[in-house]
Parts: structure tokens; sequence; C-alpha cells
């Protein structure tokens, strides 16, 4: 797909809030500080358009970003960080799940990020086990790729297979937004995704 425009549409704190342009959403799952807001950026070729930051919990609403007048793109908050104030990780549960549930239909297709250093945590196989049961279709990305050597890279890509093993598209992505790694075979899925009529054959 040709990025002809992205533009920040609206920080959502409740669903009224959210915005009522049709077209599919694309959303970004993981843990705080997994890399989120910068795989956005990356995938967009736009460097500050979703904030990013090095202190866990930058974003705390549900962000939607509007891509080509015809989609969203939507970052959700992270989940999962010990020293995010606990008003922030009340917060958090109803929002995204309220997302979630709400916009179910629309969603395209989820991007549930792990760091590809570390094993995935229960909470982010919880999030696939919950993307799994109501049947949207996901990939995994492993963020933060070019911190690994081309061996830690295989063995990253090894343990996640086999963390993540069950019915994904394809098996984990490696993903670095400073060098693009990844960044192909992603789009290759979300041009799929989002193709107007979606070919079943
Ligand atoms: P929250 O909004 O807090 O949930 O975080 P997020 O998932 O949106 O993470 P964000 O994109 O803000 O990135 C967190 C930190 O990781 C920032 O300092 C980024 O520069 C860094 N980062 C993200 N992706 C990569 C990557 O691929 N490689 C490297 N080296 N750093 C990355
Ligand atoms: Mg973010």
């Amino acid at each position: 797909m040709k990025i002809s425009s992205s533009r920040f549409v609206l920080s959502a704190y409740k669903p009224e809030d959210e915005p009522v342009t049709p077209g599919p959403d694309v959303v970004f799952l993981g843990r705080s500080n997994v890399g989120k807001s910068s795989l956005i950026n990356n995938l967009l070729g736009e460097k500050g358009l979703a904030r990013t930051s090095s202190q866990p919990g930058r974003t705390q609403s549900v962000n939607f970003y509007r891509i080509n007048e015809a989609c969203h793109f939507v970052d959700l908050p992270g989940y999962g960080y010990a020293k995010v104030p606990e008003s922030v990780r009340q917060n958090w549960r109803p929002m995204v799940e309220d997302y979630l549930k709400r916009r179910q239909d629309r969603i395209a297709l989820a991007i549930l990020l792990v760091d590809s250093r570390h094993e995935a945590s229960p909470l982010d196989l919880t999030m696939r086990d919950w993307l799994e049961n109501e049947r949207i279709d996901y990939l995994i990305v492993a963020t933060k790729a070019d911190k690994l050597s081309g061996n830690g890279r295989d063995k990253a890509k090894r343990m996640l297979a086999r963390q993540f093993d069950g019915a994904p598209l394809t098996e984990p992505i490696l993903y670095s937004a400073k060098t693009g790694l990844g960044k192909k075979p992603v789009w290759r899925f979300l041009d799929q995704a989002l193709a107007p009529q979606k070919d079943n054959t």
C-alpha cells in the first residue's frame, strides 16, 4: 500500500470519543515500552507521528491514526509495567477492553508486539489467547532486533516460534524500528488484511 496520507486523529479515553470515520482498524498491542508507537512511525515512515518515549507508559489513551483516509492504525496503551502508577493501571483494563470489544468487527489485523530479547510474558500469552478466542487475525512482531547479534536473532526467532506455536498467520517477525528490518513482511500482511476485497481462494 502506498501511503498518501497519515494523520493523528484523536486520543480516546472512553468509547464515545472514538472516531466515527469508516474503514478497518489495525491495532497495535503489547507491553509498555515494547515499541508500539515506534513501530507505527516506522511502518508509515513518519518519525514523530506517534509519540515515543524511553519512559514506559507514554501512551495512556487509545490513539487513532487515519491512513490514506481509509483505515485507522490504533495505538493502545501498553500493559504490564510495574512502575506505572496504580491509577493508570486501573484505567488500562476498561479502556483497552472497551475498545477491543466494541470495535472487534472492524479489526482487520492485530499486531502483538513482544521484545525480541525476552521470552513472552504471561500477559503477552493471555493477549494472544484472547485474539485466538475472538478469531482476530494477528501477527507477532518481535521488536528491537537491532539490539541482538545475528545469532541472537536466530535464537529469539526459535524461542518465540515455540512460545507462540498455534495458529498465527505466520511465525514471529523480527523487527527493528531503527534499521527497518521486518518492515517488508509486516507490510505484506497489512496489505493483505487491508485489501478492499479479501481474496479467500
Ligand atoms: P508505551 O507507549 O509506553 O506503551 O510504549 P511503546 O510500546 O509505544 O514504546 P515506544 O515506541 O515509545 O518505544 C519505547 C522505547 O524503545 C523508545 O526509547 C524507543 O526509541 C525504543 N525502541 C522502540 N523500538 C525500537 C527498536 O526497534 N530498536 C531500538 N533500538 N529501540 C527501539
Ligand atoms: Mg506508545
